[in-house]
């Protein structure tokens, strides 16, 4: 699938011209604004900020438009993905603590019908029982944990090539 332009926005063009750039939305949950201070044991020392400055910076190195969003809100969470609908091809997405209790943000990621990663900065299955669960563990194509902030960089390498082998086909 190919990214359409919102109306009125400017396409951006790929490095062999002539061509969208894929398009990628990456979503940060809840209290993830805090990184950098939070548990940083758990959750390492970078901060949200750094993560979307290098991440939007990869997206330019591997010829993908990255777009970035968090939100401590569930139902801003569910509007962001929809209104993502139809205009990228890949979700990457750390559902924070909604990961473990969200059907709403499971319909959603089922409803834009686009392949979709699931990042979380800690390996969840070396903590809490509650955290074991995910409501998306079974409609995301892969999954990434225990690498920090890296995993974010991993996943935005990883989407390259899922984009590029959908492409060829
Ligand atoms: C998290 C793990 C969740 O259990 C937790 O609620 C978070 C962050 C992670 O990235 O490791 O807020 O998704």
């Amino acid at each position: 699938m190919v990214a359409r332009a919102k109306q009125g926005e400017t396409s951006e063009q790929g490095a062999a011209g002539g061509q969208h750039k894929p398009a990628v939305l990456i979503v940060h949950g809840p209290n993830l604004n805090l990184l950098g201070t939070r548990e940083p044991e758990i959750y390492g020392r970078t901060t949200l900020a750094d993560i979307d400055r290098q991440a939007v910076a990869l997206g330019h190195e591997l010829g993908i438009k990255i777009e970035t969003f968090q939100s401590n809100s569930e139902g801003a969470i569910v509007d962001r993905i929809q209104s993502a609908r139809g205009q990228i091809d890949l979700l990457i997405i750390n559902p924070a603590a909604y990961t473990h209790t969200s059907v709403a943000i499971r319909d959603v990621i089922s409803a834009i019908e686009v392949p979709t990663i699931e990042v979380h900065l800690s390996n969840v299955h070396k903590r809490e029982p509650f955290r074991h669960h995910s409501t998306i563990a079974d409609i995301a194509e892969a999954r990434l944990m225990g690498f920090g902030a890296e995993g974010y960089m991993l996943a935005i390498r990883a989407a390259a090539k899922m984009l590029a082998t959908r492409k060829a086909h």
